[in-house]
């Protein structure tokens, strides 16, 4: 973990202070989304977490890619957000017994995340344009923003049911 108490004084170490951060969400979502993928009882959650967990795999590289491309070591600071997240998923669990609340909320969780990754990622852009980074060192950031916006579109699809089939029909297909 970086030392947390460091000063900063730039969009440059402020880019490497959220890159720690977005390293260990990556890091700690591979795990989560094991767990939620073998948690839900519904075929289409099931293998969105499952894909999303192989990405997330990747997309820890490719943050760990952007410190090489900076010419540091890659470095994890504890996400508070995610932990947060993580730990209400965990406290939610032991509560509900019915499928269907089960599987929505698991969906609402998998909403969060995305919109929690995609606000990060689009900050990071922001910084590193601040600070003068270019293409060189923020590809890798837009490969993931790209995957997360997609996956959150899916998940949304699912959620409103766009192909004309209701979220709770969808759900309670076992
Ligand atoms: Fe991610």
């Amino acid at each position: 973990m970086s030392d947390s108490q460091s000063e900063l004084s730039d969009p440059a170490d402020l880019f490497a202070y959220d890159l720690a951060a977005a390293l260990d969400m990556e890091t700690k979502l591979v795990d989560a989304l094991d767990e939620m993928a073998r948690r839900v009882t519904n075929d289409n959650l099931e293998a969105g977490f499952e894909i999303h967990r192989n990405e997330t795999e990747r997309q820890v590289e490719l943050v760990e890619e952007t410190f090489e491309r900076l010419g540091a070591e890659p470095t994890r600071r504890d996400n508070h957000l995610v932990d947060g997240l993580l730990a209400e998923r965990e406290q939610f669990e032991d509560r509900v017994r019915d499928e269907e609340l089960h599987n929505g909320q698991y969906l609402t969780v998998a909403l969060t995340t995305e919109r929690i990754e995609i606000t990060t990622y689009e900050g990071l852009l922001r910084t590193a344009e601040s600070a003068g980074f270019g293409d060189d060192v923020t590809e890798p950031l837009t490969g993931v923003l790209e995957q997360e916006r997609k996956t959150h579109r899916k998940l949304q699809g699912l959620a409103d049911g766009t192909d004309g089939q209701g979220l709770w029909e969808k759900l309670t297909e076992l």
